[in-house]
């Protein structure tokens, strides 16, 4: 384990430290450069959930920021969407893949690589925020500081739509399992009304449902497990 540094916690962010005792669970870019496994969220189609979103007229086609983006498929249909789209990741593969299928795509999204974590996040800059199946890889003491980060990246009309586990697709340990076990499972599984506690010190509940499970050919990401969340901010 590195070294931890020897500094105060002042700031949600010297926080991160934290992350030294529990560190994350999967090497995303090992992940993707492996490029072994298959799991659904590799076909370039978007989440059932944001298509329906964006047709229902819930967001606008403004700033879009799509966090922890994998292969960009949320964020090349944002951009065939209308919208100018940043989209972040830690993997450096999985960014070369997403600039590949958005140039297929004939769509301009400004990719990120590097962590939600470290800056490149600018305030009171999108209309909308997307988060599709990253939250539940954070370790617990970085949820609030993440939820944070994304209210403040938001306009006050702006809108933050998520999927995530549920506990049948995610591990259901709660925040002191976590811990007193020193080891982050591949996903933290919520119930609804563990999520709802945890997202409303930063955002109102517009919708909170399943996702809902598509077909092969419908051309729409949508399987059993997850939760699909739409909110807008709230200040205190
Ligand atoms: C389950 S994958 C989902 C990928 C994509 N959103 C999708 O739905 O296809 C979670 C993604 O979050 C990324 N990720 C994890 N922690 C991150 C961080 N701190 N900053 C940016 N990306 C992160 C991983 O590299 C991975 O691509």
């Amino acid at each position: 384990m590195p070294a931890i540094p020897r500094k105060p916690i002042h700031t949600v962010g010297d926080a991160e430290l934290l992350n030294m005792s529990l560190p994350h669970k999967i090497d995303w870019e090992s992940f993707y450069a492996r490029g072994k496994r298959t799991p659904p969220f590799l076909r370039n189609i978007p989440d059932e959930n944001l298509v329906e979103w964006f047709e229902q007229g819930r967001f606008k086609p403004g700033n879009a920021v799509d966090l922890g983006c994998g292969i960009g498929r949320n964020a090349i249909y944002l951009a065939k969407a209308g919208c100018r789209v940043d989209a972040i990741d830690l993997s450096e593969t999985a960014i070369e893949k997403a600039r590949s299928l958005a140039n297929e795509a004939g769509v301009s999204v400004n990719f990120i690589v590097g962590s939600i974590f470290d800056g490149p996040l600018t305030e009171n800059r999108y209309d909308f925020a997307y988060d599709g199946g990253l939250l539940h890889h954070l370790q617990p003491h970085r949820r609030p500081y993440y939820l944070d980060l994304v209210r403040g990246a938001l306009k006050p009309d702006g809108v933050f739509g998520m999927t995530c586990f549920d506990t049948s697709a995610g591990v259901p340990k709660e925040d002191w399992e976590i811990y007193e076990e020193g080891s982050m499972p591949s996903g933290i599984g919520y119930s609804e009304a563990r999520l709802r506690r945890i997202l409303q010190h930063f955002f109102e509940i517009i919708e909170f449902r399943s996702m809902k499970v598509q077909s092969e050919d419908s051309g729409l990401f949508g399987m059993e497990g997850l939760w699909a969340i739409l909110m807008s901010p709230l200040y205190s």
